[in-house]
């Protein structure tokens, strides 16, 4: 199921790129194979995961463009994990001193503005953006898995945080999270079918347990590369993960900001309900395509409970068996 990009096709600059290369480009693409999804485009088989069909594209610019940064501090996860959290707080962490409680830019902005995401806004505005005018350090995220990123964030010094999430709830966010893009029970799709395509591994940037174990495996074995998150332990004990997470990207907390309790200041303001109750987070779009209240739900560990039937649960813990069993990474899946 390989597929790679022949170069001559792969580089096509927007604004000099020959009609020729284009159609040859189109062509590529039509052969790949496809799968019908939530998202108007379908997608895409791409380096073995399904690459929503709409960024794939960027994906492919985002691969050969970018240059990364030893400083550079990159987000990855797979989508309905908490990166929308995860963004806010590193955001947060990264530039409190330069921002208070009261003058942060989440207050206006969502937090995918702030570390915008390679393969939906950086690549995607502009496939080849200049991004050497981003203050230091550059903060960005993505979806894409581990084995696709760019030879250059692997080879420097950059650093990578990971979250993960249950599958469970995962797939339960992600089910409500397509029901803000299109009227999904209209157009067809039942949460059984979704379950089933998530356990196939052909859902937007999946399969999941790739995805997972690409960051899981790298994290285990270059533990100063990434760091790997799970959404459950940041519910557990937040303040605990922010002093980790900021020790890792290299703005470790002093003594006298614990003792003025910043930690517990950046994780009232990066908390859900403080995130959700503000007005930039209840209206308007991102990247003209993503309702900002989509990113704001229960965020609950174990809400699964509440909508998947016996059958589904079977089908679901049967393939995190199969896939996991030998990863030693386990999952909490209640609390
Ligand atoms: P639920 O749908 O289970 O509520 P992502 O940001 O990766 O798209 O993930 C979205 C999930 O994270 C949603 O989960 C959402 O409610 C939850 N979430 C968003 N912001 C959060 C925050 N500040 N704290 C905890 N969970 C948050």
């Amino acid at each position: 199921m390989e597929n790679s990009l022949s170069p001559s096709v792969a580089f096509f600059p927007s604004s000099s790129v020959l009609e020729e290369q284009r159609q040859e480009f189109r062509e590529w693409l039509a052969s790949l194979p496809k799968e019908k999804s939530f998202a108007p485009s379908g997608s895409t088989l791409y380096q073995n995961f399904w690459c929503p069909t709409m960024f794939l594209e960027n994906v492919i610019s985002f691969q050969k463009h970018f240059h990364a940064h030893d400083q550079d501090i990159i987000l990855a996860s797979k989508p309905k994990s908490g990166t929308t959290w995860l963004k806010a707080i590193i955001f947060s962490t990264v530039n409190r001193a330069q921002f208070t409680l009261s003058n942060t830019p989440l207050l206006t902005k969502v937090s995918h503005e702030l570390v915008p995401f390679f393969e939906v806004t950086v690549y995607g505005n502009n496939k080849i953006p200049d991004l050497t005018t981003m203050s230091t350090p550059r903060l960005f995220s993505t979806h894409v898995p581990y084995a696709s990123l760019p030879k250059s964030i692997k080879e420097s010094k950059c650093r990578i945080v990971y979250v993960c999430r249950n599958p469970l709830d995962t797939l339960v966010s992600l089910w409500h999270f397509a029901s803000h893009l299109s009227d999904i029970r209209s157009s067809g799709w039942t949460l059984e079918e979704f379950v089933g395509k998530f356990c196939d591994g052909k859902e937007g940037f999946g399969p999941f347990w790739s995805h997972v174990l690409g960051y899981w495996k790298e994290s285990t074995e270059n533990p100063e590369k990434v760091l790997f998150l799970k959404y459950e332990d940041l519910k557990e004990d937040i303040i605990y993960q922010i002093k980790r997470l900021a020790e890792f990207i290299g703005f470790p907390f002093s003594q006298e900001e614990l003792r003025q309790g910043v930690v517990e200041d950046i994780s009232k303001l990066c908390s859900l309900n403080a995130l959700k109750d503000l007005e930039v987070n209840k209206n308007g779009t991102h990247a003209s395509f993503f309702p900002n209240k989509s990113f704001y739900r229960k965020g609950e560990v174990g809400d699964w409970v509440n909508h998947l039937s016996p059958s589904m649960l079977e089908r679901l813990n049967k393939m995190i068996e199969e896939k996991f069993k030998d990863s030693g990474l386990s999952f909490k899946v209640s609390c």
